[in-house]
């Protein structure tokens, strides 16, 4: 019988197809031009809200949720090269740093948005607070970095097809349902630490989850209004 593990748990998976949504919203809204731009701006806000919740996350959630537990080292990333390493349940270490390069790209951005002016009707809350050559710095800076978001999400997706057709693993099932099926034959691959840590997602996680995001929505929310 299949060993049915919990990896990524329910907050891990709101993160990730919100996030998923509102990007797709504010590069639909940002090309809609007029006054779709105030939307690509909430869009914007709400990614901030869902990065700074990862981030804690990243700290303070469960197992496979924790950076601690997915860290790509450099030891790491050649081990799993060089094909020696066991498998992992989590973010393998190239899909790791993968991760860290998408909350990365993600973060400048919303940085940069706070400031950018699009010379039209449309300012970021916080552009009024530094000098022009910073806005327009920013400005381009949110231009440019949107190739290498493009870049990074293609790979992303490319990556998990790859290993759908050619490893015959399905990461996109566990990114909805929250498990890994573990056939008792695959076990020895695995090292029994791993197979024997599932992440919790129970109640009292979800609720610490729920209240995390609403305080981060809160502040974010005054900050923005207030500015
Ligand atoms: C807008 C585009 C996307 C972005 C920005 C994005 C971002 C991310 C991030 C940040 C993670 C890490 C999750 C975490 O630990 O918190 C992740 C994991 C994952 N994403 Fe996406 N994602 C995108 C689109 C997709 C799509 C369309 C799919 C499905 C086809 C997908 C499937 C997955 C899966 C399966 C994982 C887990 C990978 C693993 O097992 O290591 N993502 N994604
Ligand atoms: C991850 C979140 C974000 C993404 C993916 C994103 C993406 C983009 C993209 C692709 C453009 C078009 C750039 C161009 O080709 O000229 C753009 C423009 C713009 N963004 Fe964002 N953005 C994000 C967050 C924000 C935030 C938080 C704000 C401000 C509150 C913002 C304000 C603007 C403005 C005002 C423009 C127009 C700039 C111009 O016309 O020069 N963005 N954004």
């Amino acid at each position: 019988m299949k060993k049915i593990i919990r990896v990524w748990d329910l907050p891990v998976r709101v993160f990730h197809w919100l996030l998923v949504a509102c990007l797709i919203g504010s590069l639909v809204s940002v090309n809609l031009g007029g006054n779709a731009i105030e939307w690509h701006a909430y869009f914007g806000y709400s990614i901030l809200v869902l990065l700074v919740f990862r981030v804690l996350w990243g700290f303070i959630g469960s197992t496979h949720a924790r950076f601690v537990n997915f860290f790509p080292s450099k030891e790491k990333i050649l081990n799993y090269l060089s094909g020696n390493s066991p498998r992992v349940l989590g973010h393998n270490p190239l899909g790791a740093l993968s991760v860290f390069a998408l909350l990365f790209v993600l973060s400048v951005q919303v940085f940069t948005g706070l400031f950018v002016d699009d010379e039209i009707a449309f300012q970021g809350p916080l552009a009024k607070y530094i000098p022009n050559f910073l806005v327009s710095l920013f400005s381009e800076i949110h231009e440019a970095n949107q190739v290498l978001i493009y870049a990074l999400i293609s790979v992303h997706i490319a990556a998990i097809l790859f290993y759908k057709k050619f490893k015959g693993e399905d990461l996109i099932k566990p990114m909805l349902s929250g498990d890994k099926e573990i056939d008792p034959s695959e076990e020895a691959d695995y090292l029994p630490t791993d197979l024997g840590q599932p992440s919790k997602d129970g109640f009292l996680q979800r609720t610490l989850a729920l209240i995390l995001l609403s305080v981060i929505a809160v502040v974010v929310g005054y900050l923005i209004t207030s500015s």
